[in-house]
């Protein structure tokens, strides 16, 4: 019995087999076949356009939030290492910047331990899909948008140095992977207050923090290939059924990507913030059971 039709394709688009000439539907269907015309904008000064709509709108929120989010989480890893845990009243919260928390005799004082793990969940940020659009729009102005001039410099797809480097982006995957099990240990270290299980306002926040940052690692673009790709027919694969149903909730979360990307980005900085505040003694933390 043959699954269902896929509703979306597990490939990022449709092949063309080397040599051959690509439909005549190709460039309206899957995108711009290679060497053809890439649009308007290419040849226009930067900025200009014919489009009527906000376009720059969102590579200026973009902008903002990025500029604003990654600032505070840079001052966490290099300048936060005071506040980072906070052990008290019978709690053990970890700031999500420093899980897990490494610092060898030989790591010089002046250096963060942050920054020995963070460059796993940074590396998988700065090469996934989503961000990567973010950042070439809204600071690299290249391309900024469909149909509207952009910078001098040649964005010209990842298949050349440094640009070709976002292909690790499926190595850091599985780093991710192995993190979150580690973050998903310091959320059960949350929910323990007085040797006993007990609930606090901190136990959500870090729960909500690494909750997000599972979602967004399930839909990852490469995790959807892993599962999914490279297979036209599930029903003829080994383990053909979990499969599917595992790419169909992949696919579902992978549908809403760019929206787990964002939130996990605010519940990580929020949840080293309100441990940082604790930590400082700005307030206490309210036990809800
Ligand atoms: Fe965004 Fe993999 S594509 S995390």
């Amino acid at each position: 019995m043959a699954f269902r039709d896929r509703r979306l394709s597990s490939a990022t688009g449709a092949a063309v087999a080397p040599g051959a000439r690509p439909p005549a539907s190709y460039g309206s269907a899957t995108g711009t076949p290679p060497g053809a015309h890439r649009g308007r904008g290419l040849d226009e000064g930067l900025g200009r356009t014919d489009r009527a709509d906000a376009w720059w709108f969102v590579p200026v929120i973009q902008a903002v939030g990025l500029l604003v989010l990654i600032g505070y989480a840079n001052y966490a890893a290099f300048l936060g290492a005071a506040h980072y845990h906070y052990v008290d009243g019978g709690r053990d919260y970890l700031s999500p910047f420093y899980s897990p928390y490494l610092k060898p005799a030989w790591l010089p004082g002046w250096v963060s331990p942050a920054l020995l793990v963070l460059v796993f969940p940074l590396g998988f940020r700065a090469t996934c899909y989503y961000y990567r659009k973010a950042y070439y729009r809204s600071f690299f102005l290249d391309p900024i948008g469909c149909a509207v001039g952009e910078r001098r410099v040649k964005y010209s797809g990842e298949t050349k140095f440094p640009f070709i480097l976002q292909n690790v982006h499926r190595y850091f995957l599985y780093a991710a992977l192995v993190f979150l099990v580690i973050l998903w240990l310091d959320v059960f270290r949350a929910f323990v207050i007085d040797g006993r299980f007990g609930v606090a306002l901190g136990s959500f926040m870090i729960l909500l923090s690494t909750g997000s940052l599972t979602l967004y690692t399930f839909s990852c673009h490469s995790l959807r290939h892993l599962v999914g790709g490279q297979l036209d027919c599930f029903s003829c694969a080994v383990a053909g059924g979990p499969r599917h149903r595992t790419w169909l909730g992949v696919t579902w979360l992978n549908e809403h990507h760019m929206g787990w990307a964002w939130i996990s980005l605010f519940c990580v900085c929020g949840a080293d913030l309100y441990v940082r505040l604790l930590s400082m003694g700005a307030f206490q933390d309210p036990r809800l059971l």
